[in-house]
C-alpha cells in the first residue's frame, strides 16, 4: 500500500460515513497522475450534462491545496452551515449541489495549511458532516496523484469508481502510468481512460490539428490493461465561450464538438 491507512484513518466514524455514503448514488474519481491535464474541466462538465438530463448529481471538490472547483463553475458563494451545523453545499444549477474547500476562504488569494490527519479529517466531513441530499451520481474532483486525499477518498468510499485523464503528452503519459499503479495498489476500480487534448479544433476553421500521437495513449491503455473511454478534443473556442458565458463550456457552448463528447462520455456513467 502506498501508504498506511490504518494510521490516518483513527478517529474516522466508519459506520456514520457509509451510512451518509449510502445516499450519494454512482460515485465518479475524476482522477490523474498529473495537474493541468483537464480534471476539473471533466468534473464540471460531467456533473452538468448529468444534472442537465435530469439526474440529482453531487460535485465534491477534494483538491485542498488548489481547489478551484468555485471557480471552475463561476461562483463566488461561501459555505453555510444547516441549522445542525452540517455544511450545505450550494446548489448551483437545479439538481446540481457542490462542494469545496475554496467555499471557506474568504479571498481567492487566501490558502489553509493542510497537513496529513487535517486533511483526512476534513474529507471525511466532506462525506459524513455534509448535508448531501438524495442523490444519482456524485462525482469527485481529485488533486493530481496519489496524496493522502486521493487515497483517503478510495478508502472510504468502497464502490468508487475511477475515471482516469491523461493527454497523449509523454510526460503526461508517464505520471499517468504511475498513477493508474497506485490507483490499482489501492485497490480502486477503474472505468478506464479519458484522453483530453486528442486534437486540438482550430477556432479559425474549425479543422482539427494533430498534438501528440494517438499511439502514446493507446500504448498507455495496454500497459495499463484500461479501454479509452473518451478522446476530448482541445477546444479553445469552447472555453472562451465558456469563459465570456461564465458557464461551464456544455452550458455555454452545447453544440461544441467538446461538449457533445462530454455528455457522450456522461451518458456511459
Ligand atoms: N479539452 C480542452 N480544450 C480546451 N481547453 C481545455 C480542455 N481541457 C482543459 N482545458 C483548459 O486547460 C486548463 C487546465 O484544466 P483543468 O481542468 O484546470 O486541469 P486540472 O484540473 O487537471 O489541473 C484550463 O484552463 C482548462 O480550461
Ligand atoms: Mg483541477
Amino acid at each position: 500500500m502506498p501508504t498506511t491507512f490504518g494510521d490516518l484513518s483513527r478517529g474516522i466514524k466508519r459506520k456514520e460515513i457509509d451510512e451518509a455514503i449510502a445516499r450519494l448514488g454512482r460515485k465518479y474519481l475524476i482522477f490523474s497522475g498529473k495537474g493541468g491535464v483537464g480534471k476539473t474541466t471533466i468534473a464540471v462538465n460531467l456533473a452538468w450534462s448529468l444534472a442537465k438530463a435530469g439526474n440529482r448529481v453531487g460535485l465534491l471538490d477534494i483538491d485542498l491545496h488548489g481547489p478551484d472547483l468555485a471557480a471552475a463553475l463561476y461562483l463566488t458563494a461561501r459555505l453555510t452551515a444547516g441549522e445542525d451545523g452540517r455544511l450545505l453545499p450550494v446548489e448551483v444549477f437545479p439538481g446540481l449541489w457542490a462542494l469545496t474547500a475554496q467555499y471557506l476562504l474568504s479571498s481567492d488569494g487566501e490558502a489553509v495549511i493542510w497537513r496529513g490527519p487535517r486533511k483526512i479529517r476534513a474529507i471525511a466531513q466532506f462525506l459524513e458532516d455534509t448535508a448531501w441530499p438524495k442523490l444519482d451520481y456524485f462525482i469527485i474532483d481529485s488533486p493530481p496523484g496519489t496524496g493522502d486525499e486521493t487515497l483517503t477518498i478510495i478508502n472510504l468510499i468502497k464502490d468508487l469508481t475511477a475515471l482516469v485523464v491523461v493527454t497523449g503528452h509523454p510526460l503526461a503519459i508517464i505520471d499517468v502510468h504511475k498513477g493508474v499503479t497506485c490507483l490499482k495498489q489501492a485497490k480502486a476500480k477503474i472505468l478506464g481512460l479519458v484522453e483530453n487534448q486528442a486534437g486540438l479544433i482550430c477556432p479559425a476553421c474549425g479543422e482539427t490539428i494533430a498534438t501528440y500521437p494517438p499511439e502514446n495513449v493507446q500504448n498507455l491503455a495496454l500497459k495499463t490493461d484500461l479501454p479509452i473511454i473518451a478522446r476530448l478534443p482541445g477546444d479553445p473556442k469552447a472555453t472562451l465561450m465558456a469563459e465570456s458565458a461564465q458557464r461551464p463550456l456544455v452550458a455555454a457552448a452545447p453544440a461544441s464538438l467538446l461538449a457533445l463528447a462530454l455528455q457522450e462520455l456522461a451518458a456511459k456513467l
